[in-house]
């Protein structure tokens, strides 16, 4: 049994995968308005229950893996998204973070308090020294919510990527942890 990881904010619980989470997964995540810019063209019953099985074995901050937290609503107990942290093969101290939020949900700041709670999770408890996102160009809510908690543009990667049957371009976004901290410390950049 995997080690359990559980985080609060003001409207939310963040915890591990369950194996009852499944259909909630599926209920958003299939949608194929949030499969647009995602790695999955279609997210059905058995890809919940792979992805749901991998997570049991990760144990969090473990080199190479990505430990997948589901956002419940305080209030109501209802699964409204989810966040994954990529802990990084290539560097121990750098995390890459991805986030899906159920439309019907969208748009109450609900992200923005996930990514944050998430923030102080990487950067307060383990006191990682950078976080990364890769986004797609054309993804503006995405973009949007990136640069509202904080995160610096490093790159604009233009059509370098084939993605769904065409050419794709990318945002980098990072924000260290001493920007976390004081903003004021962001380098300037031209
Ligand atoms: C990316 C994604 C999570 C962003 O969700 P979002 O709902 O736009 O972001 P938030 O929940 O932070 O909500 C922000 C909106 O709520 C508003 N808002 C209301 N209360 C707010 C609060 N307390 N704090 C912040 N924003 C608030 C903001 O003004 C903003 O509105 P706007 O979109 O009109 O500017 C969502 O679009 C999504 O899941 N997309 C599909 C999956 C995907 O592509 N993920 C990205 C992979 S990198």
């Amino acid at each position: 049994m995997a080690e359990s990881l559980a985080l609060r904010s003001a409207r939310l619980l963040l915890r591990r995968l369950r194996a009852e989470d499944a259909a909630a997964l599926v209920g958003y995540r299939g949608l194929p308005e949030v499969a647009r810019y995602q790695s999955w063209e279609a997210f059905g019953p058995e890809d919940a229950a792979r992805l749901i099985a991998k997570q049991v074995a990760i144990d969090p901050d473990t080199p190479g893996t990505w430990v997948q937290l589901v956002a419940v609503l305080a209030e109501s107990g209802e699964i409204i998204g989810d966040c994954g942290i990529h802990f990084r093969a290539d560097d121990p101290q750098q995390v890459e973070l991805g986030i899906t939020l159920a439309p019907a949900h969208q748009g109450r700041g609900l992200a923005t308090e996930i990514l944050n709670t998430v923030l102080g999770y990487v950067f307060g408890s383990l006191g990682k020294h950078r976080a990364m996102a890769v986004v797609d160009a054309d993804n503006h809510p995405a973009a949007a919510l990136f640069r509202r908690v904080g995160f610096r543009q490093e790159a604009h990667h233009v059509e370098h990527v084939w993605f769904k049957g065409a050419w794709g371009s990318e945002f980098v976004f990072a924000l260290l942890n001493r920007e976390w901290q004081d903003p004021l410390s962001s380098p300037q950049l031209p």
